[in-house]
């Protein structure tokens, strides 16, 4: 596969919908090719689940059964639209993937890890992001931000701040753990964030041949 798939990470309210799209900009600005996509509800079938999962009023939702909704919405997602649009060449950025499960399952659940990774593989057939870009910033002020932005709360939003802490914890462990995660200061405000995303992908697009 020729394309690049670069995964955006992050606790809520982190800015990764505003950072996708500045970064989507600047891609078409250079002339690459670039396909914004996300998860969960990347696929038709993925905006089912993404309405299941989300829904404020799905109370009953037991953690092994939501842990099986993302995985099947990422498996739909991995056939339907990364592949075909790695195999394109294109460069895809993707709002969420399978450290989002790690984090919030795993770590903000507490679910198996080994079990989630295991999990992750058979959802993905083993297709991993090139890069990631953890969008860090405080869990207070990332659901705060998400309060002043007037939507109606979603279902993990809900969830108690020791939920919220517990999957920034999770984040922080895996980009300990791996080169591959980078670390964005998501604190400062949306130009100084862009340009620190445009200055880490400068140097991969350079090593992948685009620019
Ligand atoms: P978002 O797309 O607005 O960030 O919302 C997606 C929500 O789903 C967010 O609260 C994180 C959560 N989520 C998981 O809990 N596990 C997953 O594997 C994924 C992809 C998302």
């Amino acid at each position: 596969m020729n394309g690049r798939l670069i995964v955006f990470e992050g606790v809520e309210g982190c800015g990764k919908t505003s950072q996708i799209q500045l970064c989507q900009e600047w891609l078409q600005y250079l002339g690459i090719s670039v396909v914004v996509t996300r998860e969960p509800g990347g696929t038709a079938l993925g905006l089912d689940l993404r309405r299941l999962l989300l829904k404020a009023e799905n109370k009953t939702i037991f953690n092994t059964t939501e842990l099986l909704l993302y995985a099947a919405d990422r498996a739909q997602h991995v056939e339907e639209e990364l592949k075909p649009n790695l195999e394109k060449g294109n460069i895809i950025l993707c709002d969420r993937y399978t450290d989002s499960t790690i984090a919030y399952q795993g770590y903000g659940r507490g679910l198996d890890i080994n079990l989630i990774n295991v999990l992750n593989l058979i959802a993905t057939s083993g297709l991993e992001s090139d890069i990631t870009l953890w969008l860090d910033v405080d869990i207070e002020v990332g659901l705060s931000r998400k309060r002043s932005s007037g939507d109606i709360a979603d279902r993990i939003e809900l969830e108690a701040i020791a939920f919220h802490r517990r999957v920034q914890q999770g984040y922080a462990q895996l980009q300990a753990s791996q080169d591959k995660i980078v670390r964005i200061d998501a604190s400062l405000n949306k130009e100084a964030v862009q340009r620190m995303i445009q200055t880490t992908l400068s140097d991969r697009l350079k090593a992948w041949g685009y620019v």
